[in-house]
């Protein structure tokens, strides 16, 4: 959703951080906007009509204090790199490697202020859920990894169905992928555990444990919870959500795109509970959907829900 992201995230000036960068496709449409505003902002006021040099302090490369631009976080390296390659070549972008729970400490180490705006754009990407050596993916056989951090010194999903009892399976499948016959899909894959070591394996589980009409979206959703405890995922976006508010100045925006219910729920309380002490303006009373031609040009976005709100003090 490029055009609804800007006009919530209204980046018209200050910082505006992008804590899922994925490959950079949002990052670029905001610093396009940033900096043509800002270019349009300076032409207006000098009297010539002439441009002046930027008035920022700090922009392209250094760790200075800086007052404009994007700050891009992503906890895949993959993407960081990815995104390196797409936005290496614009002026204000500084690209980290880092998880978003830790926005605030990040954004005060880089001396990076005010912060207008913070996008999340929830989930994995396409990149991720298509590649198999990432082991998000049903249709691509690899190892059942699931971590957004390869390089990162946690358990793999495989470790932790190893390590899982048929209980605590189960209640995954149930919280975390909303799965009705989630008994029936742990039992199995709580029996074959050991052996368990590709997406493979896991896909023959679950269809050997549902009806096979229930097969593709028992699937779906197994995967979908297990890639949810992994990275910590509904923890993460509680605290990275509380992140921006504490960085937020006075008129910020908060822009989230939710994928699932379970995220979606995150950024709705978090939004209410804003509105009730008086914090934030909400937005986007109901959530914002895709349009016909985005959902047919893609499939991903079928699933999107954009909900924003403004920082009021
Ligand atoms: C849906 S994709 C973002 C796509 C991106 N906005 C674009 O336009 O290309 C979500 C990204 O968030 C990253 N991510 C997930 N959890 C994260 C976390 N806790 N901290 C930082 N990045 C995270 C994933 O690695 C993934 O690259």
């Amino acid at each position: 959703m490029p055009r609804e992201v800007l006009e919530y995230l209204r980046p018209v000036n200050g910082i505006i951080v992008d804590a899922c960068l994925g490959g950079g496709g949002h990052a670029r449409s905001i610093i396009e906007a940033l900096v043509a505003s800002d270019e349009g902002r300076r032409n207006r006021d000098s009297p010539a009509g002439r441009e002046r040099p930027p008035a920022h302090d700090g922009g392209g490369q250094g760790r200075g204090r800086r007052s404009f631009g994007l700050l891009g976080i992503d906890r895949d390296p993959e993407a960081v790199a990815s995104a390196q390659r797409q936005l290496g070549d614009f002026d204000y972008v500084e690209i980290v490697h880092a998880n978003y729970t830790d926005l605030p400490a990040l954004v005060r180490e880089l001396g990076f202020a005010p912060v207008t705006g913070v996008l999340f754009d929830f989930g994995a990407s396409l990149h991720q859920l298509l590649s198999g050596p990432r082991g998000f993916a049903i249709d691509a056989d690899g190892p059942i990894d699931m971590r957004f951090d390869q390089t990162a010194d946690v358990p793999s999903a495989r470790d932790l169905i190893r390590r899982s009892s048929e209980r605590t399976l189960r209640d995954w499948f149930r919280t975390y992928g909303e799965e009705p016959m989630s008994g029936r899909v742990a039992r199995v894959i709580y029996e074959r555990r050991r052996e368990m070591e590709t997406t493979g394996d896991l896909v023959r589980a679950v269809r050997d444990a549902v009806p096979a009409r229930f097969a593709r979206k028992a699937l779906a959703r197994v995967f979908q919870a297990l890639r949810i405890v992994t990275n910590h995922e509904i923890e993460n976006i509680r605290r990275g959500l509380a992140g921006a508010l504490e960085v937020l100045v006075p008129t910020g925006r908060l822009v989230a795109l939710s994928y699932h219910s379970l995220e979606d729920k995150e950024v709705k309380q978090l939004l209410r509970a804003g509105r009730t002490v008086g914090k934030l303006r909400v937005l986007t009373p109901k959530p914002i959907l895709p349009g016909a031609v985005e959902v047919a040009r893609n499939f991903r976005a079928r699933s999107a829900r954009l909900r924003a709100a403004e920082v009021i003090s």
